[in-house]
């Protein structure tokens, strides 16, 4: 094995203070932690050969990059994220090592945090996985994932923060400081315009400026401005004709030059196609799986890799320029004296009994309540019985979907936290209904369910209705899973209904005249034609480690529901603004290479869409029910400095306590160009007893009342007639107050 830690004793005698007169004066400046992180870059940069530079901008192993070893300077060690720690994997494979001290807290998919709508549960969560990152020894975090869902059929809005920019980057910026305050950097993906997992490698992202700037940036910039993100992985797509890992209006004019980004450029796994762009376009450390990335190749080739080998050749020949190479090595460097080697140590902690409580908060807190006719909190009479049905109440849902596959250390499903609560006072009973995924294992991560079935389909359906006969209440626990095809990487879904033949088991369910609670299981929108048969609905998510007691807690209202749609879940996947293969999955043009792809509907993505054109939706955006009701009065609006403030009263009107999402969308009434009708600009999650009031304030300031002029390249609010519309979801505005720019 190469020992990368060898540091030269003369190095270590000097650190340790035991250099020939005994002063710390020799102590190398790059290893003084009272020295700025930037004079410790210039110092350990001037120690360096081009080969050790060169060394630090590509892998060597499958989540490693190389280090300084004559310095002293460890490798950097990358992981996936976002949800948990992955299993340490192999040196050069993807399978997990086996090893048995690195089951994680597997915390909650990002749209279910997206869905509680609370900028601290989002600190919480960073700060947690932060913490398990630096315990394991890792750098850099990939995660978090901000790419917005323009289409229901994503393979990774799971991964992701919803359709709103804003949502997404007042939910980032919390997250990136949580993960960086334990000394870890955030790597925050996937940058940019990486809307779909079909041909997600071989897809051009063609997108007018006023899109870019209003939806597919705002996420990023925020990460990076606000949060202070240290790293930003590349996408596999290409944004008008050049891959994004070297991408230079993406990484060299907006990133590094608008944002002034001083971290690191991390390629998405395999995404760096080519040698020169590589080099001048902004990437610093290409990441990958076989030489060429995507197209394959003998194993252990990382020195064939783009800025490996080739890139030495082209310092040699004096075809690229040292001065390029210390932008990229002072970055990563940057990155070393920010994480492993920061003057402020951090130990982290794993798979602490805090670690799993904050997953369950988060799990419980993002489940929305989307329909209840008084079905809920369940109502189980003493020795009745509760027929559970669908595979989601059984299958651990932690292990697969790609890159963020976790091995937790426990995994709490619906079935047994249902157990928990009912057994001694009434009967839980469960029959499958239908197949789904069957599959138990991932990169050779296994759940260790037996998930074998052998019931034909109409006798699966049939068993559950013959059960359902003699219950007291039917609660149906089904939905997605993380199988190709469903909420997973590198696939799309096929359609926005219930796979597996759903649909038919659940009206079987309905036609037995029980009341039926549905709770959808899903990462992504699930149409449902099926609405008015159920009496109540609840979207739950994964929900990782906690996901059972989560999802217990708030059909039995130990939990009053507060989450709120971060999507909308339109009808018809044809409701939406997406209606041609140009714009969805993208066409294969004469002469081009790869394939196009028009993101013709512009800023009308998700509710800007169905709003501003008046089509009525399943559930909207920023949607979501509680045991409890809430009123909102007495708006107004006060010019305030530069802008206004926007205040109103909430109050909790029912008679349990609860927490409600106050949301505020400004309405440009008089623009030059087409906006949406609204635009999500703040929100606050408040939570009151009940009878409890309290007044909200908003600071609206020019920025929420702009569009972005791609003529000026500019942010514009032009003067005029504004109105701010207070509500509880993109559709049920309650209050609205006017207000003038002049
Ligand atoms: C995914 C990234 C992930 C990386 C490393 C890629 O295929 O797109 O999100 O971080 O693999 O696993």
């Amino acid at each position: 094995m190469k020992l990368n830690f060898i540091i030269p004793l003369a190095l270590v005698l000097a650190a340790a203070g035991c250099n020939s007169n005994n002063s710390k004066k020799d102590v190398p400046v790059y290893l003084d932690p009272s020295k700025t992180v930037e004079q410790r870059v210039e110092d350990a940069l001037s120690r360096m050969t081009l080969k050790e530079k060169v060394a630090m901008t590509h892998a060597q192993s499958k989540f490693s990059s190389a280090g300084v070893p004559s310095l002293g300077i460890p490798d950097i060690w990358h992981t996936d994220g976002p949800h948990g720690i992955r299993p340490e994997v192999l040196w050069d494979e993807w399978d997990q090592a086996g090893w048995t001290n690195d089951s994680c807290t597997a915390f909650p998919a990002l749209i279910n945090l997206a869905a509680t709508w609370d900028r601290e549960l989002s600190h919480l969560y960073g700060d947690c996985i932060g913490a398990e990152a630096r315990y394991r020894k890792k750098d850099i975090l990939l995660g978090p994932g901000i790419n917005i869902c323009r289409t229901p059929l994503g393979g990774r809005t799971f991964e992701y923060m919803g359709e709103d920019p804003y949502l997404s980057g007042q939910m980032v910026v919390p997250y990136v400081k949580g993960v960086q305050e334990n000394g870890v950097a955030a790597c925050v993906k996937h940058f940019a315009a990486n809307n779909q997992e079909t041909r997600r490698t071989a897809t051009n992202s063609i997108v007018d400026d006023r899109t870019m700037y209003e939806i597919y940036l705002p996420a990023f910039k925020a990460a990076v401005v606000d949060g202070g993100a240290w790293a930003i992985m590349g996408s596999y797509n290409l944004y008008n004709g050049q891959f994004n890992c070297h991408n230079k209006k993406l990484l060299v004019d907006i990133l590094k030059g608008e944002w002034g980004f001083d971290g690191v450029v991390v390629s998405d796994w395999g995404g760096t196609r080519d040698d020169d762009e590589a080099i001048v376009n902004g990437l610093d450390i290409e990441m990958g799986t076989w030489t060429n990335g995507l197209r394959g190749a003998a194993s252990d080739s990382y020195a064939a890799y783009h800025l490996a080998n080739p890139y030495l050749a082209r310092l040699a020949d004096g075809r690229a320029s040292e001065d390029v190479l210390n932008d990229k090595v002072r970055r990563i460097l940057r990155t070393v004296f920010r994480t492993s080697m920061s003057a402020e140590p951090h130990f982290g902690r794993f798979t602490s009994p805090e670690h799993f409580a904050a997953a369950r908060k988060i799990a419980t807190d993002g489940i929305v309540l989307l329909k209840n006719d008084g079905a809920l909190p369940l109502n189980v009479p003493e020795g009745g019985k509760l027929l559970v049905v669908g595979e989601n109440a059984y299958k651990m849902m932690v292990v697969g979907g790609g890159s963020s596959n976790l091995k937790t250390k426990y995994e709490i499903i619906p079935l047994d936290a249902l157990h928990e609560v009912y057994d001694g006072k009434a009967t839980v009973v469960w029959e499958r209904g239908y197949v789904g995924d069957p599959t138990t294992d991932y990169n050779k991560v296994v759940t260790g369910q037996d998930l074998s079935e052998s019931r034909p389909a109409d006798v699966l359906i049939a068993d559950a209705a013959a059960a359902a006969k003699e219950a007291d209440c039917i609660l149906y626990i089904g939905g997605l899973n993380k199988s190709a095809g469903q909420d997973n990487e590198s696939t799309d879904r096929g359609d926005i209904l219930l796979p597996y033949g759903q649909e038919k088991l659940i009206e079987a369910l309905a036609a037995t005249g029980k009341t039926l609670v549905v709770v959808n299981i899903s990462g992504s929108p699930v149409a449902m034609p099926w609405a008015d048969k159920a009496n109540a609905i609840v979207q739950a998510w994964y929900g990782g480690s906690e996901s059972g007691h989560a999802l217990v807690d708030v059909l039995t209202g130990a939990v009053n529901p507060s989450g709120k749609l971060p999507f909308t879940v339109p009808f018809a996947l044809a409701d939406g603004p997406i209606k041609t293969e140009r714009q969805y999955p993208g066409v294969r043009e004469e002469g081009k290479q790869w394939w196009q792809e028009y993101y013709d509907e512009g800023v009308f993505v998700g509710y800007r869409w169905f709003t501003s054109k008046d089509i009525p939706v399943q559930y909207p955006f920023g949607y979501g029910l509680s045991y409890t009701t809430f009123d909102i009065a007495d708006a107004a609006v006060k010019a305030s400095g530069d802008g206004w403030k926007v205040t109103a009263t909430l109050k909790n009107t029912g008679s349990v306590a609860g927490a409600e999402v106050v949301q505020l969308y400004i309405s440009d009434k008089e623009a030059s160009v087409e906006r949406p009708v609204r635009e999500l600009k703040g929100f606050e999650k408040i939570y009151l007893e009940p009878g409890e009031s309290r007044r909200v304030e908003f600071t609206v300031g020019k920025d929420a009342l702009s569009w972005f002029d791609a003529g000026k390249h500019a942010w514009v609010a032009e003067p005029g007639d504004f109105e701010a519309q207070l509500g509880t979801s993109s559709t049920d505005i309650r209050a609205t107050v006017n207000f003038t720019l002049k």
